[in-house]
């Protein structure tokens, strides 16, 4: 069995990891990869984007199954293409993809089937937008409200404002100056939710549905949830405040009734459903639909799942989500991302890194170290920092506590200039202990 991975991030480097534990044996491929991954898998020399020729490299090496890590490939129609040639491939296809790709569509599909989420106007020009923002009252409250950039922003498509003010200069931002470009042609301005935020990541064949352990994941630079926000700087699983009545009724208020409705529509969503929820005092409300494998969050789930990857996958395509019962470990685990200096603004590459065998040595059993920007030196095996988040560290333990504590001692042997991480990931989980 051949099987083909696309992005180069550290939650492909998790996905090829647990691959790698498949009775299967699959030969492992990854496009483009990086420094972790490159020892792991074959490293095609292919962009994640370039969906093109990802199904000419897929069709000549008779790839079984692929899965698709980024957003971008999905949005663009990976999936209907692979679909058209024969091709398994594991997401959902480019029209139900936009759930992701276009907020405006998310937050209209979320008002057909009647999924709680915040209230919200879309504008698709800043006079109706600023004239909004005038209003004396916006929703339940008058400010803060949130403004968000229809398309894909790399995660920096979101501003909380305070204000009116606030509020004004960040449509100005996004639809006359187009700081993102296409992305704010369109814009969401929302209702702000109160509560704790987790993140329910699903898997779907159209028609059922079986949720993986819950997670959250930590946005934030810097430690006490401050400074800017970034791709994610940690994450730990299962998150505590996801109890098992709350898990409930995340499952039958907006996981079932999504993939239910949609199939309802003739529109059967396969793959990974990310659900980010905030926990409010009514209850679940979706922020955002992700149409993938979260990252950092997945670096933190998969080191938990016992069952095979290939049969999840598998299932998925084949619709039958029903027979699968999902087997876990029964331990929590927390990752911390380790990043350059600088971090999310200007920073530099091309530092050696080391330590890595010692840190998986002083940690012990359940301790993975999954590469994010780093490149393999040409010459003798080291590694080298290639991009913002380098590397993510992860530990199991009985609970958080003893995972927090084994992953931070591994991460005290990993050296590169620069090095900057959070100490602090799984604070929120600990407060519920
Ligand atoms: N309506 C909202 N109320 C409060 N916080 C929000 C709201 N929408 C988004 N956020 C915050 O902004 C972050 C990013 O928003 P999200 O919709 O997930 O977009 P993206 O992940 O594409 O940047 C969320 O994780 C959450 O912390
Ligand atoms: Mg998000």
């Amino acid at each position: 069995m051949k099987v083909l991975v696309i992005g180069s991030g550290g939650r492909e480097h998790a996905i090829v990891w647990k691959l790698k534990q498949s009775p299967r044996f699959p030969k492992i491929y990854c496009a483009p990869g990086n420094g972790g991954i490159a020892r792991d898998a074959q490293i095609v020399n292919l962009e994640a984007d370039d969906i093109k020729g990802l199904l000419a490299f897929a069709l000549q090496e008779k790839i079984d199954l692929t899965i698709v890590g980024p957003e971008a490939p999905l949005a663009g129609g990976i999936v209907d293409k692979f679909m058209r040639k024969g091709m398994d491939i594991f997401g959902p296809v480019k029209e139900l993809a936009n759930l992701e790709a276009s907020k405006a569509h998310s937050k209209e599909v979320m008002r057909r089937l009647n999924i709680p989420s915040a209230a919200f106007e879309i504008f698709d020009s800043p006079d109706k937008a600023i004239d909004f923002t005038n209003r004396s009252r916006l929703f339940a409250a008058h400010y803060p409200v949130v403004v968000k950039a229809d398309g894909l922003a790399a995660g920096k498509g979101v501003v909380i404002c305070k204000n009116r003010n606030e509020a004004q200069l960040a449509i100005e931002d996004m639809m006359v100056r187009k700081v993102f470009g296409r992305a704010g042609e369109k814009i969401v301005i929302e209702e702000h939710l109160e509560g704790e935020e987790a993140s329910i990541l699903a898997v779907s064949d159209g028609i059922n549905v079986i949720a993986l352990a819950s997670s959250q994941d930590h946005k934030r630079a810097f430690d006490g949830d401050k400074g800017p926000n970034t791709g994610g700087m940690g994450a730990y699983s299962p998150a505590p405040v996801v109890t098992e009545v709350m898990h409930t009724r995340i499952m039958d208020e907006v996981i079932r009734p999504l993939i239910n409705g949609l199939a309802k529509e003739n529109k059967f969503y396969k793959g990974i459903l990310y659900a980010g929820i905030m926990l409010t005092k009514e209850g679940p409300k979706v922020l955002e639909f992700n149409v993938r494998f979260g990252d950092p969050e997945t670096q933190a789930i998969l080191p938990l799942l016992k069952t095979d990857l290939i049969d999840l996958c598998f299932a998925s395509i084949e619709d039958r989500i029903d027979e699968i019962k999902l087997e876990w470990k029964d331990k929590a685990s927390v990752c911390v991302v380790l990043a350059s200096g600088g971090y999310p603004g200007e920073y530099k590459m091309g530092f050696e890194i080391s330590g890595l065998e010692d840190a998986l040595w002083e940690a012990g059993s359940d301790t993975h170290i999954f590469h994010a920007g780093t490149k393999l030196q040409e010459a003798g095996g080291g590694c080298v920092t290639d991009g913002g988040r380098v590397l993510n560290v992860v530990s199991l333990g009985d609970d958080i506590r003893q995972a927090r504590d084994k992953v931070y001692k591994a991460i005290n042997k990993i050296k590169f200039e620069g090095m900057q991480y959070r100490k602090d990931i799984g604070h929120r989980a600990l407060k519920h202990h």
